[in-house]
């Protein structure tokens, strides 16, 4: 087996508070690493380590803005591999574009594919990853990846809290095997929204659910809140049939558009979420809020990678 010389951790701009919590967890120091627009928008990058032949870490989650966040990344890939590292994984927490994995109208991209050939062309090596929108887009990498999830992080949070009645509630159909998985975890039992969207739009409607709520404490799960509308809309749902405290739960805060404001004026009462991302669009004012950090969990990842170690016995 080869053996890599020691690990590398570098940052872009995207999050550099999860990248420098990530070394603390690991003893580390974070790498020194320029990254920066010109005048002209366009991305320059330089290390100021040496790299060669080192197992180099690139953490960055592809956030607001985010295609100047992707092309840090994939400069930051294409300069490490220039630079002779070893072994090149990109540590991506929160992957965008990743709603865009099947061409289900004419005429339209599958840009979560397009991504993942960005990142291998650009000469990553390996991937990891969390909590992506569909377990699918594994696929459309040709080199290893390795996904993680922070739901056993978010279950464990409301497990603490021994709810009389809990419910966990699926916010569209797809997530109704996770809200199973978690139900499992905090002995609850599960419900399922029924979601539509308008088209290309934002604008999503709960139109209906299966599972009872009245007199219940409903945990809304959801892999990410973007313009908060299919929670807001899920909790209003769940209100009007009676829920007795509604509490909602993602890994990945986007938090666009007026997302805070919908949900500091939704009937939740408490949201909790990882630090996956940072809030670069503003902060909750009324609805508590709780964040859990992945920090640990991408850091022994990172360990076990570098040491050919399991990454799924983290999760048994
Ligand atoms: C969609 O299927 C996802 O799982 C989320 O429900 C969606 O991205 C949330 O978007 P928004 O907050 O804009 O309704």
């Amino acid at each position: 087996m080869r053996v890599f010389q020691e690990m590398a951790v570098f940052t872009g701009n995207a999050h550099r508070d999860l990248a420098e919590a990530v070394c603390r967890h690991l003893e580390m120091p974070l790498g020194d690493c320029e990254v920066f627009e010109f005048s002209n928008e366009e991305v320059f990058v330089r290390y100021l380590d040496n790299i060669r032949e080192r197992d180099v870490f690139i953490i960055q989650p592809i956030v607001s803005p985010v295609n100047t966040r992707l092309m840090e990344l994939l400069i930051m890939i294409d300069a490490a591999k220039r630079a002779s590292a070893g072994r090149i994984t990109a540590v991506v927490p929160y992957y965008a574009y990743g709603r865009s994995d099947k061409k289900d109208q004419p005429r339209v991209p599958v840009t979560a594919r397009l991504v993942a050939n960005f990142i291998e062309v650009a000469g990553a090596d390996r991937v990891l990853t969390l909590d992506m929108h569909a377990g699918q887009i594994q696929g459309f990498f040709n080199i290893p990846l390795d996904e993680l999830t922070a739901f056993p992080l978010i279950a464990e949070h409301f497990r603490q809290k021994n709810l009389p009645a809990p419910v966990v509630v699926a916010a569209d159909v797809g997530r109704a095997k996770l809200a199973r998985e978690i139900a499992g975890r905090i002995d609850a039992d599960i419900a399922i929204v029924d979601k539509k969207r308008e088209g290309n739009t934002d604008h999503a409607e709960a139109l209906t659910m299966i599972g009872e709520v009245e007199g219940r404490d409903c945990l809304i799960i959801d892999d990410e809140i973007l313009t908060g509308g299919t929670v807001a809309s899920a909790v209003r749902l769940l209100r009007t049939r009676g829920a007795r405290s509604v509490r909602v739960a993602c890994v990945h805060p986007v938090m666009a558009g007026r997302a805070f404001e919908v949900l500091d004026t939704s009937e939740v009462d408490e949201i909790v979420y990882t630090d996956t991302l940072p809030l670069v669009h503003g902060s909750f004012k009324k609805v508590p809020a709780s964040v859990l950090s992945v920090a640990p969990l991408i850091g022994d990842a990172m360990h076990r990678i570098h040491t050919g170690g399991s990454v799924g016995a983290l999760f048994r």
